[in-house]
């Protein structure tokens, strides 16, 4: 008999306890760093994993050692099921968190309540309702900004999601942090990561460093805490002396955090995707269609884990677009 962990650990000794689960390729916004211009073909319905076959799914990697799921898409509130797929989840021994664009929370914080999602992250990428139409081409600044506050007063814990952008919103890094003064919220500056068909440069990316160059120019040095950061943390973690929330950063292109990764990904089409960056893609629903155990698969999935990156170990391999055009865009992996 297998040990039942050791199917979630890979060649590199890392045990994978963390499943993000993507629920939908769709979205309400159109983030140009996430969605390619050109669209994506949205995959016939039937080829998705409907709420049943999620949930026994999520239930095999659980027992095999996942503690902690996160619902991603796409946007996850815009499937229809969401409340059968968080009931059911709500029943297994993990924490369940979701990552949404916070455009439909207020349609949802009965059922967010309800089953005590702990934590949750909503993208926004600026604090200037224009520039939050030209970045999703959408106009729903308002809306997620009111839910930010809806969240926060329900006593969630909420995470904010920034991509930076060089020239685009690297400006906002100060107001962001402005933001933790008097708000309890966790505001994690993003290092833009490149995607098929996201027109990603690395002249685009603001490092760590220079981020907390910028920083040092507004706060004194001593007023700048480093903050414990948990084990497979992805976010060297920060405060200013005497604000309520925090700040943190994630470097995925300056300073990757592979050695202790502890995520796996299952795309809303049922296929496990061992690392972010992997081209490569292991279909685990149509065996369990089939009636077939899926579990042999998830281990050689897991056997087959590169170190780094999906295997892109230098800047210079991962800083060339042509190493992620078999890769998925962000919108159809799910972050
Ligand atoms: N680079 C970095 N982060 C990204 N996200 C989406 N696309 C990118 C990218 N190209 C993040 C957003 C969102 C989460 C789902 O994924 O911050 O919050
Ligand atoms: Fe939608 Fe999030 Fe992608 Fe923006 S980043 S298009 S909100 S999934």
């Amino acid at each position: 008999m297998e040990e039942p962990q050791s199917i979630l650990t890979d060649t590199f000794d890392r045990t994978h306890s963390y499943l993000r689960i993507s629920l939908t390729e769709r979205c309400n916004l159109r983030c140009y760093y996430c969605m390619p211009e050109y669209g994506v073909p949205l995959m016939p319905r039937p080829d998705l994993m409907n709420s049943e076959e999620l949930f026994e799914i999520a239930k095999i990697f659980v027992e095999a050692g996942v503690n902690k799921i996160r619902l991603t898409g796409g946007e996850p509130l815009v499937r229809k099921d969401f409340p059968e797929i968080v009931s059911s989840l709500a029943t297994l021994p993990i924490t369940l968190s979701i990552t949404s664009n916070g455009v439909s929370i207020d349609r949802h914080m009965e059922i967010l309540q309800k089953h005590k999602i702990q934590t949750i992250n909503l993208s926004l990428d600026t604090l200037v309702a224009a520039k939050f139409k030209k970045i999703t081409f959408r106009d729903y600044f308002d809306k997620v900004y009111t839910n930010i506050f809806r969240l926060m007063d329900a006593d969630f814990k909420v995470k904010i999601n920034m991509v930076l952008m060089k020239g685009v919103n690297d400006d906002e890094i100060i107001d962001f942090i402005q933001f933790t003064k008097n708000h309890a919220v966790n505001v994690r500056f993003i290092e833009f990561m490149p995607f098929d068909g996201n027109n990603w440069n690395r002249k685009k990316t603001v490092s760590l460093k220079e981020i907390l160059s910028r920083i040092k120019t507004t706060f004194a040095k001593e007023d700048i805490i480093k903050l414990p950061d948990a084990p497979s943390d992805t976010a060297k973690n920060y405060k200013i002396a005497g604000y309520k929330g925090e700040f943190g950063v994630i470097s995925t292109v300056t300073n990757p955090f592979c050695d202790t990764c502890n995520r796996i990904r299952l795309t809303a089409n049922g296929r496990i995707k061992n690392c972010l960056f992997s081209p490569t893609e292991s279909d685990l629903l149509t065996p369990f269609r089939e009636g077939r155990d899926i579990r042999l698969i998830i281990q050689k999935a897991m056997k087959n884990k590169f170190a780094m990156r999906g295997g892109l170990n230098t800047p210079q391999q991962f800083n060339d677009l042509n190493e992620h055009s078999e890769n998925r865009s962000m919108i159809r992996i799910g972050g």
